[in-house]
């Protein structure tokens, strides 16, 4: 069986004091659990303490970006190679966030996509749809082009550091949960085309998130679907106790 992986992706949020304090909170309270994988995503300036304080524990993490080069004069950026050094595990490439408000094209994210796996870090990329896109009836087209535009050029051996996360941009922060038959119904198309680009074990084998309002009370209903293999979670993830219940839903969950 897939390993279910539950990563919080704090967004902008999170003074490196409060990140520091929730970790240290968070390594104690999901210590025991660990059948499935579990990751933080904090904003850069806490990276590096809470790789630290996480470091030995069963908590990896993330990076929210990165730009596709190991050095030079690209003003503000943060490259693959300063997040190796560090001793981060995951970053985040294609949040719907980025996408819309610094007007990421799928060419660039697949860039940032090869920029991480070649040296070594996991990927989690993100696809979605918005509402209007889902009213119009062109989710799979959207998702089938974010997800061939992101993996292009990945080798099938590349394709096990990369998890993607389906987040409809309808469903993210705003309350509203995509159904689970609705989320199911998306991530198992995702899969089918995933053996269309490489083959039925890789796809087995491969690891695709939900993502968009998901709060402990929704979560299992979730994970209980056959295709879903674990939460990219935003606001919920902000709060040590409802993280770690969703951490707990989960392991129940894992084989
Ligand atoms: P929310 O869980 O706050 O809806 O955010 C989802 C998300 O965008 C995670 O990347």
């Amino acid at each position: 069986m897939r390993r279910l992986l539950v990563a919080g992706n704090w967004k902008m949020n999170k003074t490196n004091r409060e990140a520091v304090s929730f970790v240290s909170e968070l390594v104690d309270k999901v210590k025991m659990f660990k059948r499935c994988e579990i990751a933080v995503c904090p904003p850069f300036t806490a990276l590096s303490e809470v790789v630290e304080i996480t470091n030995g524990s069963n908590i990896e993490v993330g990076a929210q970006n990165v730009y596709p080069a190991d050095s030079g004069a690209f003003t503000g950026e943060v490259s693959p190679l300063m997040l190796k050094d560090i001793g981060v595990d995951y970053v985040i490439i294609g949040h719907s966030e980025r996408r819309k408000y610094f007007k990421e094209t799928d060419e660039f994210v697949n860039q940032k996509v090869h920029s991480v796996v070649e040296k070594g870090l996991k990927v989690i990329l993100c696809i979605g749809e918005t509402l209007e896109e889902r009213q119009a009836n062109k989710t799979f087209d959207v998702v089938k082009r974010e997800l061939v535009g992101g993996l292009k050029g990945i080798t099938a051996s590349q394709l096990e550091n990369i998890v993607i996360a389906y987040e409809p941009i309808w469903a993210i922060g705003t309350g509203i949960t995509a159904t689970p038959e609705q989320a199911e119904e998306v991530i198992s198309f995702i899969r089918s085309e995933i053996t269309k680009l490489y083959d039925n074990e890789v796809a087995q084998n491969f690891r695709i998130l939900y993502g968009g309002s998901i709060k402990p009370d929704n979560f299992e209903a979730i994970v209980a679907e056959e295709d879903i293999d674990g939460g990219l979670v935003g606001g919920a993830s902000l709060k040590v106790d409802s993280f770690a219940r969703l951490v707990e839903i989960a392991e129940e969950r894992q084989a």
